[in-house]
Protein backbone atom coordinates (compact mmCIF):
# COMPACT_ATOMS: atom_id res chain seq x y z
CA UNK A 1 0.00 0.00 0.00
CA UNK A 2 2.56 2.10 1.11
CA UNK A 3 5.13 1.27 -2.12
CA UNK A 4 1.33 2.26 -4.06
CA UNK A 5 1.24 5.70 -2.33
CA UNK A 6 5.17 6.54 -3.58
CA UNK A 7 4.45 5.43 -6.93
CA UNK A 8 0.92 7.57 -7.54
CA UNK A 9 2.90 10.93 -5.57
CA UNK A 10 5.77 10.06 -7.33
CA UNK A 11 3.09 10.35 -10.58
CA UNK A 12 1.38 13.32 -9.69
CA UNK A 13 4.55 15.37 -9.24
CA UNK A 14 5.80 14.08 -13.00
CA UNK A 15 2.24 15.05 -14.19
CA UNK A 16 2.41 18.96 -11.87
CA UNK A 17 5.48 19.35 -12.94
CA UNK A 18 5.00 19.59 -16.79
CA UNK A 19 6.96 16.48 -17.58
CA UNK A 20 6.73 15.78 -20.99
CA UNK A 21 7.27 12.35 -21.08
CA UNK A 22 4.79 11.19 -18.76
CA UNK A 23 2.39 11.66 -20.89
CA UNK A 24 1.24 10.16 -24.82
CA UNK A 25 0.11 12.09 -27.20
CA UNK A 26 2.24 15.68 -25.60
CA UNK A 27 -0.61 17.86 -24.12
CA UNK A 28 0.08 21.66 -23.90
CA UNK A 29 -3.00 23.51 -21.98
CA UNK A 30 -3.12 26.91 -23.70
CA UNK A 31 -4.86 29.52 -21.07
CA UNK A 32 -6.61 32.70 -21.98
CA UNK A 33 -8.91 35.36 -20.69
CA UNK A 34 -9.80 36.73 -24.01
CA UNK A 35 -12.53 35.40 -26.97
CA UNK A 36 -12.00 33.13 -29.54
CA UNK A 37 -12.58 35.99 -32.49
CA UNK A 38 -10.01 38.25 -31.28
CA UNK A 39 -6.17 38.31 -32.68
CA UNK A 40 -5.29 36.32 -29.21
CA UNK A 41 -7.77 34.10 -29.78
CA UNK A 42 -7.42 33.14 -33.25
CA UNK A 43 -3.20 33.32 -32.75
CA UNK A 44 -3.92 30.62 -29.89
CA UNK A 45 -6.43 28.38 -32.39
CA UNK A 46 -3.71 29.14 -35.05
CA UNK A 47 -0.67 27.79 -33.04
CA UNK A 48 -2.88 24.60 -31.98
CA UNK A 49 -3.32 23.90 -36.07
CA UNK A 50 0.12 24.35 -36.60
CA UNK A 51 1.74 22.78 -33.90
CA UNK A 52 -0.55 19.70 -34.22
CA UNK A 53 -0.05 19.38 -37.70
CA UNK A 54 3.92 19.62 -37.43
CA UNK A 55 4.28 17.20 -35.11
CA UNK A 56 1.89 14.83 -36.50
CA UNK A 57 -0.44 14.66 -33.59
CA UNK A 58 2.24 13.87 -30.65
CA UNK A 59 1.08 17.21 -28.97
CA UNK A 60 -2.23 18.02 -28.89
CA UNK A 61 -2.94 21.68 -28.01
CA UNK A 62 -6.05 22.63 -25.69
CA UNK A 63 -6.64 26.32 -25.88
CA UNK A 64 -8.64 28.01 -23.11
CA UNK A 65 -10.17 30.89 -24.04
CA UNK A 66 -12.47 33.30 -21.98
CA UNK A 67 -11.06 32.74 -18.32
CA UNK A 68 -12.88 29.30 -18.51
CA UNK A 69 -9.95 27.66 -16.73
CA UNK A 70 -7.64 30.65 -14.80
CA UNK A 71 -8.58 34.18 -14.48
CA UNK A 72 -5.57 36.43 -14.96
CA UNK A 73 -3.58 36.11 -11.99
CA UNK A 74 -4.51 32.18 -11.29
CA UNK A 75 -3.08 31.74 -14.51
CA UNK A 76 0.18 32.89 -13.86
CA UNK A 77 0.25 31.24 -11.01
CA UNK A 78 -0.73 28.12 -12.43
CA UNK A 79 2.21 28.06 -15.42
CA UNK A 80 4.86 28.31 -12.46
CA UNK A 81 3.19 25.27 -11.19
CA UNK A 82 2.94 23.01 -14.12
CA UNK A 83 -0.86 23.23 -14.65
CA UNK A 84 -0.85 24.72 -17.83
CA UNK A 85 2.27 25.33 -20.26
CA UNK A 86 1.13 27.84 -22.19
CA UNK A 87 -0.32 31.19 -21.90
CA UNK A 88 -0.15 35.07 -23.92
CA UNK A 89 -1.18 37.51 -20.70
CA UNK A 90 -0.62 41.19 -21.37
CA UNK A 91 2.52 41.97 -20.28
CA UNK A 92 0.78 44.77 -17.94
CA UNK A 93 0.19 41.64 -16.39
CA UNK A 94 3.99 40.53 -15.53
CA UNK A 95 5.10 43.11 -12.11
CA UNK A 96 3.52 39.52 -10.11
CA UNK A 97 6.00 37.43 -11.85
CA UNK A 98 8.79 40.26 -10.71
CA UNK A 99 9.34 41.23 -14.06
CA UNK A 100 7.73 45.04 -13.73
CA UNK A 101 10.31 46.33 -16.31
CA UNK A 102 7.41 44.85 -19.15
CA UNK A 103 5.54 48.07 -17.91
CA UNK A 104 7.51 50.02 -19.67
CA UNK A 105 5.73 49.29 -22.51
CA UNK A 106 2.34 50.52 -21.27
CA UNK A 107 4.17 54.12 -21.08
CA UNK A 108 1.37 56.59 -22.70
CA UNK A 109 1.90 57.42 -26.91
CA UNK A 110 5.26 55.37 -26.36
CA UNK A 111 4.58 53.73 -29.56
CA UNK A 112 3.49 56.06 -33.07
CA UNK A 113 1.62 53.51 -34.44
CA UNK A 114 1.49 49.27 -35.27
CA UNK A 115 4.71 49.44 -37.49
CA UNK A 116 7.01 51.12 -34.73
CA UNK A 117 5.51 49.03 -32.29
CA UNK A 118 5.86 45.87 -34.22
CA UNK A 119 9.92 46.81 -34.83
CA UNK A 120 10.74 48.01 -31.46
CA UNK A 121 9.92 44.56 -30.09
CA UNK A 122 11.73 42.37 -32.73
CA UNK A 123 14.78 44.50 -31.60
CA UNK A 124 17.13 43.72 -28.53
CA UNK A 125 14.50 45.16 -26.23
CA UNK A 126 12.32 42.60 -26.31
CA UNK A 127 14.99 39.83 -26.10
CA UNK A 128 16.29 41.34 -22.86
CA UNK A 129 12.29 41.76 -21.53
CA UNK A 130 12.27 37.75 -22.16
CA UNK A 131 15.46 37.35 -20.24
CA UNK A 132 14.06 38.57 -17.30
CA UNK A 133 11.71 36.22 -16.60
CA UNK A 134 14.13 33.02 -16.80
CA UNK A 135 14.84 33.52 -13.75
CA UNK A 136 11.23 33.38 -12.57
CA UNK A 137 10.98 29.33 -14.45
CA UNK A 138 9.22 30.57 -17.64
CA UNK A 139 10.66 31.16 -20.81
CA UNK A 140 9.32 33.85 -23.37
CA UNK A 141 8.55 32.16 -26.97
CA UNK A 142 6.81 35.64 -28.67
CA UNK A 143 5.55 38.67 -29.05
CA UNK A 144 1.55 38.89 -29.70
CA UNK A 145 0.04 42.76 -30.94
CA UNK A 146 -3.13 43.62 -30.03
CA UNK A 147 -2.98 47.18 -30.56
CA UNK A 148 -4.19 50.39 -29.10
CA UNK A 149 -6.20 50.99 -25.92
CA UNK A 150 -9.27 53.38 -26.18
CA UNK A 151 -11.20 54.16 -22.90
CA UNK A 152 -14.38 54.45 -22.08
CA UNK A 153 -17.50 55.57 -19.52
CA UNK A 154 -20.73 57.08 -19.43
CA UNK A 155 -19.75 60.37 -20.62
CA UNK A 156 -17.64 62.15 -23.00
CA UNK A 157 -13.88 61.90 -22.07
CA UNK A 158 -12.93 64.47 -24.07
CA UNK A 159 -10.71 66.65 -21.55
CA UNK A 160 -8.25 65.57 -18.75
CA UNK A 161 -10.89 67.34 -16.48
CA UNK A 162 -13.64 64.82 -17.35
CA UNK A 163 -11.20 62.01 -15.92
CA UNK A 164 -12.10 63.77 -12.70
CA UNK A 165 -12.89 61.21 -9.97
CA UNK A 166 -13.33 58.56 -12.19
CA UNK A 167 -13.00 54.61 -11.00
CA UNK A 168 -11.48 53.04 -13.67
CA UNK A 169 -10.34 49.63 -14.52
CA UNK A 170 -6.81 48.94 -15.15
CA UNK A 171 -5.17 45.16 -15.83
CA UNK A 172 -2.57 45.39 -13.70
CA UNK A 173 0.36 48.07 -14.87
CA UNK A 174 1.47 50.48 -12.21
CA UNK A 175 2.51 52.68 -15.48
CA UNK A 176 -1.47 52.76 -16.06
CA UNK A 177 -2.64 53.05 -12.45
CA UNK A 178 -0.13 56.60 -12.80
CA UNK A 179 -1.22 57.59 -15.97
CA UNK A 180 -5.24 57.60 -14.96
CA UNK A 181 -3.92 59.55 -12.07
CA UNK A 182 -2.38 62.02 -13.29
CA UNK A 183 -5.64 62.51 -15.23
CA UNK A 184 -7.26 62.66 -11.95
CA UNK A 185 -9.06 59.16 -12.10
CA UNK A 186 -9.09 56.37 -10.03
CA UNK A 187 -7.62 53.58 -10.88
CA UNK A 188 -8.26 49.76 -9.70
CA UNK A 189 -6.86 46.68 -11.01
CA UNK A 190 -9.49 43.93 -11.50
CA UNK A 191 -9.62 40.44 -13.49
CA UNK A 192 -10.47 41.03 -17.12
CA UNK A 193 -13.26 38.18 -16.30
CA UNK A 194 -15.16 40.88 -13.76
CA UNK A 195 -14.82 43.72 -15.90
CA UNK A 196 -18.78 43.63 -17.92
CA UNK A 197 -20.29 43.35 -14.40
CA UNK A 198 -18.63 45.72 -12.60
CA UNK A 199 -18.96 48.13 -15.34
CA UNK A 200 -22.54 47.51 -15.88
CA UNK A 201 -23.34 47.57 -11.94
CA UNK A 202 -21.40 50.66 -11.19
CA UNK A 203 -18.28 49.06 -9.38
CA UNK A 204 -16.33 51.08 -11.70
CA UNK A 205 -17.26 53.62 -14.40
CA UNK A 206 -14.59 53.27 -16.69
CA UNK A 207 -11.86 50.86 -18.81
CA UNK A 208 -9.83 51.08 -21.37
CA UNK A 209 -9.09 48.20 -23.96
CA UNK A 210 -8.44 47.57 -27.59
CA UNK A 211 -11.47 47.76 -30.17
CA UNK A 212 -11.63 43.93 -30.10
CA UNK A 213 -11.92 43.35 -26.34
CA UNK A 214 -14.24 46.08 -26.23
CA UNK A 215 -16.29 44.37 -28.80
CA UNK A 216 -16.20 40.57 -28.00
CA UNK A 217 -16.39 41.19 -23.99
CA UNK A 218 -19.44 43.65 -25.23
CA UNK A 219 -17.78 46.20 -22.81
CA UNK A 220 -19.60 49.11 -25.70
CA UNK A 221 -23.08 47.88 -24.18
CA UNK A 222 -22.85 49.16 -20.56
CA UNK A 223 -20.45 52.15 -21.74
CA UNK A 224 -22.35 55.47 -23.66
CA UNK A 225 -19.15 57.02 -24.70
CA UNK A 226 -15.84 55.83 -26.11
CA UNK A 227 -13.10 57.78 -26.54
CA UNK A 228 -11.42 56.42 -29.56
CA UNK A 229 -7.91 57.53 -28.22
CA UNK A 230 -5.36 54.89 -29.09
CA UNK A 231 -3.29 56.55 -25.99
CA UNK A 232 -1.45 53.15 -24.96
CA UNK A 233 -0.69 49.89 -26.67
CA UNK A 234 -1.39 46.87 -25.91
CA UNK A 235 0.78 43.51 -26.22
CA UNK A 236 1.02 39.95 -25.63
CA UNK A 237 3.90 37.62 -24.08
CA UNK A 238 3.48 34.16 -25.21
CA UNK A 239 5.21 32.32 -22.09
CA UNK A 240 5.66 28.66 -21.71
CA UNK A 241 6.83 26.93 -18.36
CA UNK A 242 10.27 26.37 -18.96
CA UNK A 243 11.08 22.90 -17.46
CA UNK A 244 8.16 21.54 -19.62
CA UNK A 245 9.74 23.65 -22.34
CA UNK A 246 13.29 22.02 -22.07
CA UNK A 247 11.72 18.65 -21.04
CA UNK A 248 10.48 18.21 -24.81
CA UNK A 249 12.13 16.40 -27.59
CA UNK A 250 14.60 17.99 -29.40
CA UNK A 251 12.91 17.77 -32.94
CA UNK A 252 9.71 18.28 -31.03
CA UNK A 253 10.50 21.61 -29.70
CA UNK A 254 11.62 22.75 -32.68
CA UNK A 255 8.46 21.72 -34.84
CA UNK A 256 6.85 23.84 -32.09
CA UNK A 257 8.84 26.74 -32.43
CA UNK A 258 8.21 26.25 -35.88
CA UNK A 259 4.54 26.62 -35.67
CA UNK A 260 4.87 29.54 -32.77
CA UNK A 261 6.71 31.52 -35.33
CA UNK A 262 4.30 31.28 -37.75
CA UNK A 263 1.12 31.64 -35.31
CA UNK A 264 3.33 34.92 -34.71
CA UNK A 265 3.11 36.41 -37.88
CA UNK A 266 -0.16 35.46 -38.47
CA UNK A 267 -1.88 37.32 -35.44
CA UNK A 268 0.40 39.79 -36.26
CA UNK A 269 -0.96 40.29 -39.55
CA UNK A 270 -4.58 40.35 -38.22
CA UNK A 271 -4.83 42.01 -35.38
CA UNK A 272 -4.80 45.93 -37.04
CA UNK A 273 -7.62 44.78 -39.14
CA UNK A 274 -9.78 42.64 -36.20
CA UNK A 275 -9.69 45.90 -34.35
CA UNK A 276 -10.53 47.76 -37.28
CA UNK A 277 -13.53 45.47 -37.72
CA UNK A 278 -14.89 45.50 -34.12
CA UNK A 279 -14.63 49.37 -34.42
CA UNK A 280 -16.58 49.24 -37.47
CA UNK A 281 -19.29 46.46 -35.64
CA UNK A 282 -19.47 48.84 -32.49
CA UNK A 283 -20.31 52.07 -34.38
CA UNK A 284 -22.95 49.79 -36.32
CA UNK A 285 -24.71 48.78 -33.10
CA UNK A 286 -25.19 52.46 -31.93
CA UNK A 287 -24.96 51.32 -28.10
CA UNK A 288 -21.97 53.36 -27.64
CA UNK A 289 -21.27 56.95 -29.12
CA UNK A 290 -17.91 56.89 -30.37
CA UNK A 291 -15.27 60.19 -29.53
CA UNK A 292 -12.41 61.16 -31.39
CA UNK A 293 -9.40 63.71 -30.01
CA UNK A 294 -9.10 66.77 -31.41
CA UNK A 295 -4.87 67.79 -31.71
CA UNK A 296 -5.31 70.57 -29.14
CA UNK A 297 -7.29 67.65 -27.09
CA UNK A 298 -4.47 65.05 -27.76
CA UNK A 299 -1.84 67.34 -27.03
CA UNK A 300 -3.61 68.78 -23.06
CA UNK A 301 -3.60 64.19 -22.94
CA UNK A 302 -0.19 64.07 -23.24
CA UNK A 303 0.87 66.82 -21.33
CA UNK A 304 -1.29 65.85 -18.51
CA UNK A 305 0.34 61.77 -18.41
CA UNK A 306 3.95 63.63 -18.74
CA UNK A 307 4.65 63.06 -15.33
CA UNK A 308 4.41 59.23 -16.03
CA UNK A 309 6.99 59.18 -17.64
CA UNK A 310 9.41 60.57 -14.81
CA UNK A 311 8.08 58.40 -12.56
CA UNK A 312 8.57 55.65 -14.38
CA UNK A 313 11.68 55.37 -13.69
CA UNK A 314 11.92 54.04 -10.27
CA UNK A 315 9.22 51.94 -11.42
CA UNK A 316 10.93 50.26 -14.43
CA UNK A 317 14.66 51.54 -14.20
CA UNK A 318 16.59 53.44 -16.40
CA UNK A 319 18.06 50.41 -18.30
CA UNK A 320 14.49 49.28 -20.41
CA UNK A 321 13.94 53.12 -20.84
CA UNK A 322 17.13 53.43 -22.64
CA UNK A 323 16.30 50.67 -24.48
CA UNK A 324 13.55 51.96 -25.48
CA UNK A 325 14.50 55.23 -26.64
CA UNK A 326 17.37 53.98 -28.41
CA UNK A 327 14.93 51.55 -30.50
CA UNK A 328 12.21 54.34 -31.40
CA UNK A 329 14.87 57.04 -31.39
CA UNK A 330 12.85 59.27 -29.11
CA UNK A 331 13.89 61.03 -25.61
CA UNK A 332 12.36 60.20 -22.53
C1 LIG B 1 -7.15 43.09 -19.99
O1 LIG B 1 -7.11 42.43 -18.95
O2 LIG B 1 -7.68 44.17 -20.08
C2 LIG B 1 -6.52 42.56 -21.24
O3 LIG B 1 -5.16 42.53 -21.07
C3 LIG B 1 -7.07 41.24 -21.61
C4 LIG B 1 -6.31 40.66 -22.76
O4 LIG B 1 -5.65 39.65 -22.54
O5 LIG B 1 -6.40 41.22 -23.86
Amino acid sequence: MRRFIVAAAIAAAMLASGSAMAQSPIVIKFSHVVANDTPKGKGALKFKELAEKYTNGKVKVEVYPNSTLYKDKEEIEALQLGSVQMLAPSTAKFAPLGAKEFEALDLPWLFKDDDTYAKAMKGPVGKWLFKKLEAKGITGLAYWDNGFHMVSANRPLLNPADFQGLKVRISGSKIADRYFRDMGAIPQIMAFSEVYQALQTGVVDSCENTPSNYYTQKFYEVQKDITVSYHAHLQYAVIVNSKFWSGLPADIRGQLEKAMDEATDYTNSIAKKENEDALAEIKKSGKSNLHYLTAAQKTAWQKAMQPTYKWAQGRVGKEVLDLLAKELNIQM
